[in-house]
């Protein structure tokens, strides 16, 4: 693909806030063990860094949902393409995602695992578009409030590609 990406968040910004994020989660999960869900596919390179980093014991399970298509608008549809492998009833969970825009995906992922009776359930973000905002949500934890740009790299992707950038780049 013939684009230009210019960097917004460079790799050691990112690894320097994650590791605070994998801190922040330790001292507020002292003494608990943590199931991390991550959402596929987007949030896994945030997931792996951010539970290499913590100390608390975590488990870890996927779920993945579809709301976008190829391109950079939201359908406002959301598919789900996998579920949980295993049930969150009685456990302290954490919900893992790249990036948090209209809030469509995340407030119906939380109002269908609420129903599974989790001890506790949070949301953490590695990046957050406010403004792009057409549901009332708010994540527990931000690594970084952006712009309203379309962004790629770590995880994020344009029609699937540039998910392995080692930074978040804007797309020109
Ligand atoms: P929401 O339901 O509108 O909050 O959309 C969240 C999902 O949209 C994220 O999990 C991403 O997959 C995708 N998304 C939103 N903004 C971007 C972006 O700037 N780059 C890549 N994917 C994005
Ligand atoms: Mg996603």
């Amino acid at each position: 693909m013939d684009v230009n990406i210019e960097t917004l968040i460079d790799q050691e910004t990112l690894q320097k806030r994650i590791r605070e994020m994998a801190e922040e989660l330790d001292r507020e999960y002292e003494g608990k063990e943590l199931r991390v869900i991550g959402i596929l596919k987007g949030s896994v390179y945030f997931m792996c860094e951010l539970t290499r980093y913590m100390k608390t014991p975590v488990t870890l399970d996927f779920l993945s949902v579809s709301s976008y298509g190829n391109g950079m608008e939201s359908t406002g549809v959301i598919h789900f393409n996998k579920d949980l492998d295993e049930p969150i009833e009685g456990r302290d969970v954490i919900l893992v995602e790249d990036i948090m825009d209209t809030g469509r995906t995340l407030s119906f992922l939380i109002n269908v695992l609420k129903e599974r009776k989790p001890a506790s359930l949070k949301v953490i973000t590695l990046l957050d578009k406010p403004s792009r905002r057409l549901v009332k949500i708010e994540p527990a934890i931000t690594g970084f409030t952006i712009p309203d740009r379309f962004v790629v790299g770590y995880g994020l992707d344009y029609a699937q590609n540039y998910r392995n950038l080692p930074y978040i780049g804007v797309i020109e």
